[in-house]
């Protein structure tokens, strides 16, 4: 290939062909409706506006992680652009805080976002989108004919794609650590360079395949349920995580937002979020 500095480089092509992932800008995908008011009545409030205090939170929570997103870039442990949200146990708010993370960080400018739904074992997420019987990640992951265009749908909200769980395997572990999957994602990221993708997870206590998860990514968001979660739950997943990741603290349902309250990053390489402007 030297001397042709421009000229299209065929190994990238072939891995295209494999794994089906182009730029989603350019591919035919189907649509799904984004529903508000059936995400409002599944607890999946999606922000008003500007003022609704919810909004304002997450851009508190949302600012860190796209500075980090533009400092990270990929390498043999971790693909850049992938923030894998998940908590101690369940209900503590992993699902809310997807759907309404994703659809912030959607409405910014040069943005778009895919957002997975990663908890095979309770897939609200695909549940609220109406799009729980769809082949899914399970589905892609499981067919090697099956591509990854044919399994992503764009909703109807500029930037916003959802790949939703697919059928219960009982090899999900085996399924999110398998080589097509961090193939399907590296090649996504490469050629989706703004496109931020949020995996929702399952309970990182009761699955190891969230593990598997994080170790693709770049960020992990970790859930605290506000007066609810326990320390000695929190350190249990915590220390499940791989240290060298950027890892974030939500605390979610607190009575009273303040910046620190909501986010900290615990590496204190990464900087100081409470000197973050929104
Ligand atoms: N900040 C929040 N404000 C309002 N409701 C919330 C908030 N966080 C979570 N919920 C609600 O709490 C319930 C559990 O949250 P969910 O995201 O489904 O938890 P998980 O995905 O961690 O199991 C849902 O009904 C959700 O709508
Ligand atoms: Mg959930």
């Amino acid at each position: 290939m030297s001397g042709l500095p421009d000229a299209p480089n065929p190994v990238n092509l072939a891995r295209h062909r494999d794994v089906g992932v182009g730029s989603l800008d350019s591919i035919e995908l189907r649509e799904v409706r984004l529903d508000v008011v059936a995400l409002r009545r599944q607890g999946f409030a999606v922000p008003e506006g500007d003022k609704h205090q919810v909004a304002e939170d997450l851009r508190r929570v949302k600012r860190p992680i796209l500075r980090n997103l533009d400092l990270r870039v990929e390498s043999a442990n971790q693909i850049g652009n992938i923030v894998v949200v998940t908590s101690a146990n369940a209900g503590e708010g992993k699902s809310f805080l997807c759907v309404n993370l994703a659809t912030s960080i959607a409405s910014e400018r040069d943005r778009s976002v895919l957002l997975v739904d990663g908890d095979l074992m309770k897939p609200h997420i695909s549940r609220a989108f109406g799009i729980e019987n769809e082949p899914g990640l399970t589905g892609f992951l499981a067919d090697e004919s099956v591509q990854i265009e044919d399994v992503i749908f764009r909703a109807d909200a500029p930037g916003l794609f959802v790949l939703p769980a697919g059928p219960v395997s009982g090899f999900t572990t085996e399924l999110l650590s398998s080589k097509r999957m961090r193939e399907a994602f590296v090649e996504f990221s490469r050629n989706n360079p703004n496109c931020v993708v949020v995996f929702d997870s399952s309970p990182i206590r009761h699955s190891s395949s969230t593990v598997v998860l994080t170790s693709l990514a770049s960020q992990v968001v970790v859930v605290v349920l506000a007066e609810r979660t326990e320390q000695a739950d929190l350190s249990t997943a915590l220390e499940a995580l791989d240290e060298t990741k950027a890892i974030g603290i939500v605390l979610n349902q607190t009575q009273s937002s303040t910046e620190e309250q909501l986010y900290g990053w615990p590496d204190p390489d990464l900087g100081n979020p409470s000197s973050e402007s929104t």
